[in-house]
């Protein structure tokens, strides 16, 4: 489709991995040396803080220190252009990293919470946080310590945004998957709900996603080629 008016971009780990941060399931993924259950639900922070917090410092000094890559650039230049044009992209990303941000993208939104925030389990406050956290931090707003923990979403929480990234989906003349195996829902689902309303759909990927065959096109390579001539192909 040549230039649409509004694109909604769903993103995933694929789209950071070439900035050096592990994706969850390609062969030495994350999930593949770590065990999700014990590392990223309630319970697993709830019996084992220190383990849970330690994991994600190692995970937020990784994103701290990683740099964004020409698909992070690519994308925040198409939204600059679309929006010149009175147009819109909708970034949405399953990542916690602020690579998109730091590469220019002005309205991102995170399903899946933020690395680089923290979040008080006594009185909500949400404070932005580039260190390790430990149980010995208080939280900022309130005083309380030993309850901050990572402002991400877990196996089990509900993703964030929900309600803004269905109207966005819905009102979309394109929809692009970025960097995602399309095995964790509700954003494994996105491609066939744009299907449904017949919007048209693209994946862009290393290889074939487990979503690959509800997608009406796909481009296939690492995402720092594959999306920026993508997007070009565009107009953007
Ligand atoms: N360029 C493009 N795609 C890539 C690249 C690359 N350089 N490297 C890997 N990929 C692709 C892989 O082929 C895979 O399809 O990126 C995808 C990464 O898939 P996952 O590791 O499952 O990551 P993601 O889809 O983002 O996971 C979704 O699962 O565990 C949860 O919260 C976590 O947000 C995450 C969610």
């Amino acid at each position: 489709m040549k230039n649409p008016k509004t694109i909604f971009v769903l993103t995933g780990a694929g789209v950071s991995a070439e900035s050096g941060l592990g994706t969850f399931r390609d062969r030495g993924g994350l999930w593949a040396r770590f065990d999700p259950m014990k590392l990223a639900t309630p319970e697993a922070y709830a019996a084992d803080p220190d383990t849970v917090l330690d994991f994600y410092n190692h995970r937020r000094r990784g994103v701290v220190a990683a740099v964004p890559n020409a698909a992070h650039a690519a994308l925040a230049r198409a939204e600059t252009r679309l929006a010149e044009r009175g147009g819109r992209l909708f970034l949405c990303t399953q990542n916690v990293d602020d690579l998109h941000e730091r590469a220019g993208a002005r309205a991102v939104t995170h399903m899946h919470g933020e690395l680089l925030k923290a979040r008080c389990t006594a009185c909500e406050a949400v404070t932005p946080w580039h260190g390790d956290l430990t149980r010995a931090d208080a939280c900022p707003a309130c005083g309380a310590a030993g309850r901050m923990r990572p402002d991400v979403v877990w196996f089990g929480e509900m993703p964030k945004h929900l309600d803004a990234i269905e109207r966005a989906l819905t009102a979309a003349d394109l929809f692009v998957a970025v960097g995602t195996s399309g095995a964790v829902y509700p954003a494994a689902g996105y491609v066939r709900l744009a299907k449904a309303r017949g919007i048209p759909t693209c994946e862009v990927n290393l290889e074939p996603s487990d979503n690959a065959d509800a997608f009406d096109t796909a481009e296939y390579g690492p995402a720092s080629v594959a999306l920026p001539a993508y997007l070009a192909r565009l107009g953007l």
